[in-house]
């Protein structure tokens, strides 16, 4: 490069036809001329931010090539001084434009050292996930419980027909086990489509008392709509000891309703049906959208249904080698998906699987 070679303002070259050597005192004017063309070179290969803190060093700083030649007008002939030194502000300044123009383009709106770090700004929030809003419900259910002395258990979505069914007290020709409801995966593996398999689990494993809720994904061959979908969750529960009551039941069923829906919700309880527990019954509270005067969310009832539950059946208990004579229980279930939507205002049961990021933000 050209001011590589040159040393002091003078140029050494060879004269091939005497064998000698001259030397060429170069001049200050040449020097600018060849320093901007330098400038220019250097500039057009720069490509990051330590690239142009370097060009900056060379050219600019204090002790750079431009402070080089400053130094150098202080030699010249008086009567040159003020034209060789305007021609050199305009190389400094020239250079500068160059200088600025890239740094405002590598950090757009600052100038100089400050622009790497501006210690005033507010530091960048790092996005954060959130738990999915039907983990949520579930954390506050099973929060509720475990504060009641509850233990937590799990058990397998891929069921057999025995856990599923047959133990709890379904009799074979029981509608539930009918291809409409249940995803067979082969005749006697399916997906289960209730958590209270995992009350037989639990009881062929332990020995009472037993105190657990088991949350889990349940699965039911139906039509998918806003109303409904082909996988949900459930909570289940289970007390096994002795001397358990049905009214112990409806105290332990009214202190979560309590918790988790509010103080002042009113309730009932309805008789009915579930092959492995008698007798049974279904809870109901007041509608919260609309306090109980009816909507579309209640089928304009006034009231929700939240949960089945009962008294352990005596067969399950004989199933799973208990003594009905000695021990008794109660189990309930509640399906958590409807509940999360009813909570939150949610209009569409599918919009809790979809995990859109922009509806999941906002829980
Ligand atoms: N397993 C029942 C269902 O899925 C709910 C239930 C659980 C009812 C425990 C009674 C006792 O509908």
């Amino acid at each position: 490069m050209l001011h590589d070679v040159q040393q002091g303002g003078i140029f050494y070259f060879i004269d091939s036809d005497y064998c000698a050597m001259t030397i060429v005192q170069n001049t200050l004017a040449d020097e600018i001329v060849a320093l901007r063309r330098a400038a220019e070179k250097r500039f057009s290969e720069l490509r990051s931010v330590d690239d142009l803190e370097k060009f900056r060093v060379e050219f600019l700083a204090r002790k750079g090539s431009i402070g080089e030649l400053f130094d150098k007008l202080k030699t010249v002939p008086n009567e040159q001084k003020p034209g060789l030194g305007k021609q050199l502000n305009e190389l400094r300044s020239f250079v500068e434009s160059l200088f600025e123009s890239l740094q405002q383009k590598l950090n757009p709106g600052k100038k100089g050292e400050e622009a790497a770090i501006d210690l005033t700004l507010p530091g960048r929030t790092v996005p954060k996930g959130t738990l999915h809003p039907i983990t949520q419900t579930l954390n506050d259910i099973v929060a509720i419980f475990t504060s009641m002395g509850f233990a937590i258990a799990t058990g397998p979505e891929i069921e057999n027909d025995y856990h599923n069914f047959e133990v709890l007290n379904f009799p074979p020709d029981h509608p539930a086990r009918d291809m409409q409801d249940t995803f067979f995966i082969s005749e006697k593996i399916l997906l289960r489509t209730h958590t209270s398999p995992v009350q037989i689990r639990v009881m062929e494993h332990q020995q009472p008392p037993i105190r657990v809720i088991m949350p889990g994904r349940v699965y039911r061959n139906e039509a998918i709509s806003a109303r409904s979908l082909s996988q949900f969750h459930q909570v289940e529960g289970l007390y096994v000891d002795r001397n358990v009551t049905f009214s112990e039941l409806k105290g332990t069923l009214v202190t979560f309703a309590r918790e988790f829906y509010g103080k002042d919700i009113k309730y009932k309880f309805r008789p009915s049906f579930f092959p492995f527990t008698e007798p049974s019954l279904e809870m109901d509270i007041t509608c919260f959208i609309c306090s109980g005067k009816g909507c579309p969310m209640c089928k304009r009832t006034g009231w929700l249904e939240v949960l089945g539950a009962g008294m352990v059946h005596p067969n399950v208990f004989r199933n799973v080698g208990y003594n009905p004579e000695e021990v008794t229980g109660f189990a309930f279930g509640m399906g958590i998906d409807r509940t999360t939507a009813l909570r939150h205002g949610i209009p569409d049961l599918r919009m809790l699987l979809e995990n859109d990021v922009k509806f999941l933000e906002q829980f």
